[in-house]
């Protein structure tokens, strides 16, 4: 069955048929289409198009194939139409008959039935994947308050810079999950706009109640212009945008910790259900779950900017280039929200090994910007007081010693500008006791923190 062919004198090729079908991936949207045809139809009656006992039988009749979608494995068996939205009409024509099942499209063109079912079907993933940000979070924050007194070194440039506390690295992380969660809040504003009414490109014909509609189905507001809800992907690219810095701070975790977890750090462990083995090398332990949300970013990334350019250059309004957006959606979708689901149940077996970033922060020099701190402190120029700690650094180096190998004595006998008490800035606790700043490291600021963040999330469940 198709949706239109009046005007055609032969139908189309069986290559071109087979070439232009959405059926095998917009059957996805066959819940939301459904929900969108039963709120169209009750616009319909308003305006009097369809009696009150028409209405009711479409709206019986969709409720029907709802249940049956879901509940019926073979429901697309043997469909050979071309998208989702025709096998519905079809089906509709079995359960009413022709002559009701006709009319149900009055007023209304595949163009904004499809961005309708496409922004109801995404709000409800949007809202998935915030209650899975969410639940990272939390996570994150558990892990943080395990360890509250443990320090790592932080690192630039994959060198020993500072020495921080876990939970303050954790909650760098907890940030940018925060800022995605904002992200993915705004890109649920604009997705959550009813474009029902502009028919294919010109806006429809009947005065349909478009805000009644737009209640009926939660939608905060009614789209303002035909031309642009025909042409218009931005709402997928916002959230797309949105996914893809989700993956990116997933693959940045997943990257940490799958050296963290390795033999030349050996600084954290994760659990046998998150790793798996080799088929050759017995001893291996892999952290595959994180190795696949790092490659999986890349497939997103690549699907974003597929959407970008196949948008890129298309003319006002509708082109049938944008069917290409959904398979693309669909798997950023599916790859974020497993993503997410993931990196959740690898933070929830994490340990970390205390000693030994410990020991990495104490055996290096990491304790050296400290030192120069303290001069500057009292009164040394900085560039000065970074020279001599680092002309420390070097002699220790020469020596083979690390930070801690220097007492007050040796070190004021090296230059008389270090003091006794800055002898104890060679031990890195006490280097954090001077970053009490806001957003610093400082063992006061990181527990101050971790409470703001934890009332911060509990403000994203409600
Ligand atoms: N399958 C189409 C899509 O996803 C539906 C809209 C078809 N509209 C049309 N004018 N051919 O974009």
């Amino acid at each position: 069955m198709k949706l239109w062919g009046g005007r055609f004198e032969t139908g189309p090729s069986e290559v071109f048929e087979r070439f232009g079908r959405s059926l095998d991936f917009d059957k996805a949207l066959i819940d939301v289409d459904l929900r969108g045809s039963a709120a169209h139809a009750r616009g319909l009656r308003k305006i009097g198009i369809l009696s009150e006992g028409e209405c009711e039988r479409l709206v019986e009749a969709l409720e029907g194939l709802r249940e049956d979608a879901r509940e019926n494995d073979a429901f697309f068996e043997n469909a050979g139409e071309e998208d989702v939205h025709t096998v519905v009409i079809r089906k509709l024509k079995e359960l009413v008959g022709a002559d009701l099942a006709d009319k149900i499209h009055t007023g209304r063109s595949r163009n904004d039935q499809v961005s309708l079912d496409v922004r109801l079907w995404l709000r409800e993933r949007i809202d998935e994947g915030r209650d899975l940000l969410v639940g990272l979070m939390e996570e994150l924050l558990r892990l943080a308050r395990k360890y509250p007194d443990a320090i790592i070194p932080g690192y630039t440039h994959t060198r020993r810079a500072q020495p921080v506390l876990w939970p303050h690295y954790l909650l760098a992380y907890c940030e940018m999950f925060s800022r995605d969660f904002e992200r993915l809040s705004e890109a649920r504003r604009r997705v959550n706009v009813m474009p029902l009414g502009s028919g294919a490109l010109a806006g429809s014909g009947f005065p349909v109640d478009r805000e009644m509609i737009a209640r009926e189905l939660g939608f905060e507001a009614v789209t303002r212009n035909s031309m642009d809800v025909s042409g218009d992907r931005d709402f997928l690219l916002d959230f797309e945008h949105a996914a893809n810095l989700i993956m990116l701070h997933l693959s940045r975790l997943a990257e940490d910790w799958i050296l963290y977890t390795g033999e030349e750090y050996g600084w954290m462990d994760l659990g046998d259900g998150v790793t798996s083995g080799s088929s050759m090398m017995p001893q291996k332990r892999n952290p595959d779950s994180l190795e696949l949300i790092r490659g999986k970013a890349g497939r997103v990334f690549g699907n974003y900017l597929a959407l970008l350019v196949t948008m890129k250059g298309l003319p006002m309004t509708y082109n049938r280039d944008m069917q290409e957006d959904k398979e693309p959606l669909f798997d950023v979708v599916h790859q974020t929200l497993a993503s997410l689901e993931m990196a959740r149940v690898v933070v929830e077996t994490a340990t970390l090994k205390e000693e030994a970033p410990r020991a990495a922060a104490e055996q290096s020099w990491a304790v050296a910007t400290d030192l120069a701190d303290a001069l500057a402190r009292k009164g040394m120029p900085f560039h000065q007081a970074h020279k001599v700690v680092g002309r420390l650094v070097l002699e220790s180096v020469r020596e083979g010693k690390s930070a801690k190998d220097w007492t007050g004595e040796s070190l004021a006998a090296f230059a008389p500008e270090f003091t006794a008490e800055m002898a104890a800035l060679l031990d890195p606790r006490e280097g954090l006791k001077t970053r009490e700043i806001v957003g610093g490291t400082g063992p006061k600021a990181v527990a101050a923190a971790l409470e703001e963040a934890e009332a911060r999330l509990k403000q994203m469940k409600c």
